[in-house]
């Protein structure tokens, strides 16, 4: 459920009146009217303001900001400030600040100061969303309801004694019995073997490594913890009013480690997303391209919101360097290219005091006559051109796979190599496909994956049984699967699949790995076409041939790339991360699936298709021409007859507006 409101593509962000004289919040007004804001973020840290001791609620300073913005044909996506619980509910109740994984209990003075399984939180969180959601139930600038703030970053784990009675009882409607989890535990080792619940205890700061089923599970609790507190909140606001879509901003899809977010997907209405530039990568538009594409695979290829990004430099990154003139364009753009309705910032106005004050805002302290505001009145003119993209699906043919619970179980202690992490991989399949301009959807590996041409798993460490199951029959329906070394290792409770690795992948791959050659940091292994690094394996085969062989290394002349037949599709696999290379070896099984892709194109040329708008974002320094394009160019209004060229640092979205085959010319 996208909210109806506002029309077309949503404009603003996250706005915190509250810092301000009434002089500035009526000027602020005025300022979204000239850029064209049409819906803002209220009340995201302002439990203090609205229920200033606990039981009395005063919503009438945010009733005359409400009324104002409605005034002005601005829209209200209204939070739920449980982010933020004031200094009087914690002094109350100094239980509910959060304990670390070391034991230390963090002081009050920063935000997310509660664990989201303290009971006296969650009452507190229900009784303050019930008022809330009672006093604006009818009012008609509040579109849709935000709930809290990025769940899981900065808080993720507690280690507090609300955190360890909640444990315990997941534990116990998770396994049942004891047997159970002793089993799934492997709790033969190293002699942990519980004969009573409350022995278990939380995987906290041991001088040796904890059990890793162990903690894998803690993982899987915390964020179902942090869940069941979004959960309670958004019930009471869909019982009040159930036509407005409720959602909480996710942390950055692909920076926010501790949240499954397929799991979160299944409890909101409409996806909405953080993401911040790695402000020194001068690549880092791919890392938003990622962010953008895994959003809105999660929202299971409908439209969503980008929630928060920035308007120029964030303020908390070692070296926060100022976004370029025409990058925030390129940036916005692009996120509406890969499925986003929405391009909000945090936050409107820059703030003047606290812990963000060097971080920019739609509205910099310089004020109207900067830069950075002519920008956003331009942007804001953009989106207004491009009102009919909203609600059209981006299609890929490609899909890489994703599962949070395998990057937790591939990152926690004592792994074959340090080297060995989740987004190093997906990292490099995904920028290798993104300059390939290949659009790429992100999957759950127990998905449907029926109507790819091509699946790309990256160090997919953790899979179940099912889910190998799924890709085997994938594969012999016709599909065309690429997996990379360190995949089907072990199953849900972080135990070796029997046999000879990839246990779960033997069959599909045709292959078996008798031994692991893992390299030392910055050494590199000779393959056939390329070096690679970090990994080297032995590689038997078992029904794949060898498409490149080692020639040098602990594995020289064994297999590093193979290939298996199997029904009516193929299975590839890869033993090492290559150096160099892996753009022409993953087109040798794009080209063998027959995915198309435009070529001889820059690339530092962003090129996507969303319905019938093709987007053409240069990263580049050059002006670059494509043929083959015929259509409108919205962002200028000029015809395309054949070719588009776009300037170096632009943007150029094209309607595809020819009449098609059996539709009204
Ligand atoms: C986000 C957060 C915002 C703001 C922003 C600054 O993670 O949701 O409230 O702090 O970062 O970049």
């Amino acid at each position: 459920m996208y909210p109806e409101r506002p029309a077309g593509i949503a404009y603003g962000g996250d706005y915190n009146p509250e810092q301000w004289p009434r002089e500035v919040q009526e000027e602020d007004v005025a300022l979204m009217r000239e850029a064209g804001v049409n819906l803002v973020s209220l009340g995201l840290f302002s439990w203090a303001l609205m229920e200033p001791a606990e039981g009395r609620y005063a919503f009438g300073w945010l009733d005359e900001i409400i009324d104002r913005l409605h005034a002005a044909g601005i829209a209200v996506d209204l939070a739920t400030p449980t982010a933020a619980p004031p200094a009087w509910f914690v002094a109350g109740h100094p239980d509910v600040l959060p304990v670390t994984r070391d034991g230390i209990r963090i002081g009050f003075g920063g935000r997310q100061s509660a664990c989201s399984s303290a009971p006296a939180f969650r009452a507190a969180t229900a009784r303050l969303v019930r008022a809330l959601g009672e006093h604006y139930r009818d009012h008609p600038a509040v579109v849709m309801w935000h709930v809290h703030n990025e769940y899981g970053a900065p808080l993720g784990e507690c280690y507090c004694e609300h955190s360890l009675v909640a444990w315990r009882d997941w534990l116990r409607r998770t396994y049942l019995d004891l047997g159970a989890l002793n089993e799934a535990w492997g709790t033969t080792f190293w002699g942990q073997h519980y004969t009573e619940w409350h022995q278990i205890d939380l995987p906290g700061f041991n001088h040796t490594v904890v059990n890793p089923a162990q903690r894998l599970d803690f993982a899987r609790f915390s964020d179902a913890e942090h869940r069941e507190h979004y959960i309670l909140q958004r019930d009471i606001l869909s019982e009040l009013t159930p036509g407005l879509p409720v959602t909480t901003n996710f942390a950055g899809t692909v920076n926010c480690k501790s949240a499954d977010l397929w799991q979160w997907a299944r409890e909101l209405d409409v996806i909405a997303n953080d993401h911040y530039l790695k402000a020194e990568r001068p690549d880092n538009h791919i890392d938003l391209a990622m962010s953008a594409d895994l959003a809105r695979s999660v929202a299971g290829g409908e439209p969503w919101m980008l929630m928060e990004h920035s308007a120029g430099a964030v303020n908390w990154q070692p070296r926060n360097i100022a976004k370029r003139p025409g990058e925030m364009r390129r940036n916005s753009l692009a996120h509406v290219a890969r499925g986003s309705d929405s391009v909000l910032f945090f936050q409107f106005r820059a703030s003047r005091f606290g812990a963000e004050k060097f971080h920019s805002g739609m509205v910099p302290h310089a004020g109207t006559s900067s830069r950075q505001w002519r920008e956003v009145v331009e942007l804001g003119a953009d989106l207004r051109r491009l009102a009919g993209v909203r609600g059209s699906r981006v299609e890929a043919e490609v899909a890489v796979v994703w599962d949070w619970e395998s990057y937790w179980a591939l990152e926690l202690d004592w792994r074959p190599s340090v080297d060995l992490t989740f987004r190093e991989r997906v990292d490099a399949f995904y920028e290798a496909l993104w300059r390939e301009h290949v659009t790429v959807d992100f999957v759950h590996p127990s998905a449907d994956i029926s109507g790819y041409r091509v699946v790309v798993a990256p160090s997919a460490y953790l899979l179940a049984e099912s889910s190998a199951k799924n890709l085997h029959r994938y594969v012999e329906a016709g599909g065309h699967l690429l997996v990379s070394y360190f995949s089907g290792i072990v199953d849900e409770h972080d135990t070796i699949h029997p046999g000879a690795h990839p246990g779960a992948l033997r069959e599909v791959l045709g292959l078996s790995v008798e031994e692991f050659h893992p390299l030392r940091e910055h050494e590199t292994v000779a393959v056939d076409g390329f070096p690679g690094k970090i990994w080297s394996e032995r590689v038997n085969l078992a029904g794949a041939r060898s498409v490149r062989d080692f020639t040098g290394g602990p594995d020289a002349g064994h297999p590093a790339v193979t290939r298996h037949d199997l029904g009516a599709g193929s299975a590839w696999y890869l033993a090492t991360a290559p150096v160099t290379g892996l753009r022409e070896l993953l087109g040798e099984v794009l080209d063998h699936a027959g995915v198309t892709r435009p070529r001889g194109l820059p690339d530092t040329l962003e090129l996507v298709r969303r319905g019938r708008h093709l987007f053409l974002i240069n990263h580049g320094g050059e002006p670059v021409t494509v043929a083959g394009v015929t259509g409108t160019a919205l962002l200028d209004g000029t015809r395309c007859d054949g070719s588009v060229t776009v300037a170096a640092g632009a943007v150029s979205v094209v309607l595809d507006d020819t009449p098609h085959q059996g539709e009204p010319g």
